[in-house]
């Protein structure tokens, strides 16, 4: 059995279905991201597993035991915000220990308990500073020490670097993913970010409509997509109907199949026939190259990571693909 099992969980506000009879599994020990863009409904199931959102149909299973209905007191699981939601007139020290005292542990305990996990988090010189006067990364920091220092048998993170900067939020990311691997929490990371999710997770469910449109490892979803929507919204997969994918790469579908092809897997390259093929843009963007493609008003993209400055704007091309880059999906 695993560790946490989703068993047909449904959802609905008012007349909208958020979740419609999901099922997911997730193992012990692994770190595992819900993946989706925003409003489809990752923050409810992440709520419906703390206890601060009930489901209309279904179960949360814990290690066995059946959490449905129990209140977030009684579950065993710490959470990570976005906003981190610490108390912002108490020191760093406070904020972590918060619920150490709540459950009565002694001091010397708590000093202890605390200072181990400010060591983790890297942060015991802030031990005393007033949360107000840290940093966004460091407020992140603090948050998931927070969860951390609790011992929960698994920690929930809501898209806990969407208030930071790039470098910072990359920074915090890798940090996110040392600890884990170092305390070896089963963790569940919700995000709308493909990047985050691909790089973090041993696995992954993409949502989509309430459902889980697909779930695998970073590699298999980003590679092996199991339908349009997780091509485009995890790959940014080019899309090319039967007419245009018996054009540009000779490559057979039916009317009710769409060719599948990742950017970085198509190359260009001069020609003197008239492919029909026009380079609409090209965007340099540091360490690749980015064409924008129009084959008879069909756009699509062209990832390269060497600058051929050879090719302009207005220019005719062709591109290819090879076979086993070339994914038929529904
Ligand atoms: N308490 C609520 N009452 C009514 N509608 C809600 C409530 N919480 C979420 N929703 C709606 O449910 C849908 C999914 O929301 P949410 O789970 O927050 O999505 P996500 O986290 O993926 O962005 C959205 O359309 C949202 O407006
Ligand atoms: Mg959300």
């Amino acid at each position: 059995m695993a560790f946490l099992e989703i068993k047909n969980i449904s959802k609905k506000f008012g007349d909208s279905i958020v979740l419609n009879d999901l099922s997911i599994k997730i193992e012990k020990g692994d770190f595992f991201s819900f993946l989706g863009p925003s409003g489809c409904g990752k923050t409810t199931l992440l709520r419906i597993i703390a206890g601060l959102e009930f489901p209309d149909a279904g179960q949360i299973i814990l290690d066995g035991v059946d959490i449905t209905n129990l209140s977030p007191q009684k579950r065993n699981t710490g959470i990570v915000f976005q906003n981190y939601a610490l108390f912002p007139h108490m020191t760093v020290f406070e904020n972590i220990a918060y619920g150490l005292k709540i459950k009565k542990i002694p001091s010397t305990e708590i000093n202890k308990q605390v200072g181990d996990v400010l060591e983790k988090v890297r942060l015991i010189y802030k031990k005393d500073q007033n949360i107000s006067l840290l940093s966004g990364g460091e407020q992140q920091r603090v948050s998931l020490a927070r969860a951390i220092v609790m011992q929960p048998q698994l920690i929930l993170f809501d898209e806990p670097l969407s208030n930071l900067d790039y470098s910072l939020r990359i920074e915090a990311r890798n940090e996110i993913k040392r600890l884990q691997n170092e305390i070896g929490i089963t963790s569940i990371y919700v995000t709308h970010d493909q990047s985050e999710a691909l790089s973090l997770s041993d696995k992954i469910a993409v949502l989509q409509n309430g459902i889980a449109a697909q779930i695998g490892t970073s590699k298999e979803i980003y590679f092996k997509p199991a339908n349009k929507f997780v091509a485009e919204f995890v790959g940014h997969y080019n899309l090319f109907d039967k007419e245009s994918s018996a054009e540009l790469f000779k490559y057979p579908i039916t009317d009710n199949e769409i060719a599948a092809v990742l950017p970085e897997h198509l190359s260009i390259h001069k020609t003197t026939e008239l492919s029909r093929v026009i380079i609409k843009d090209i965007l340099f963007a540091g360490s690749f190259v980015e064409y924008i493609l129009d084959h008879k008003e069909v756009i699509f993209r062209v990832i390269s990571t060497t600058s051929d400055k050879a090719f302009t704007i207005g220019e005719n091309v062709a591109v290819a693909a090879t076979r086993e880059n070339i994914q038929t999906i529904i």
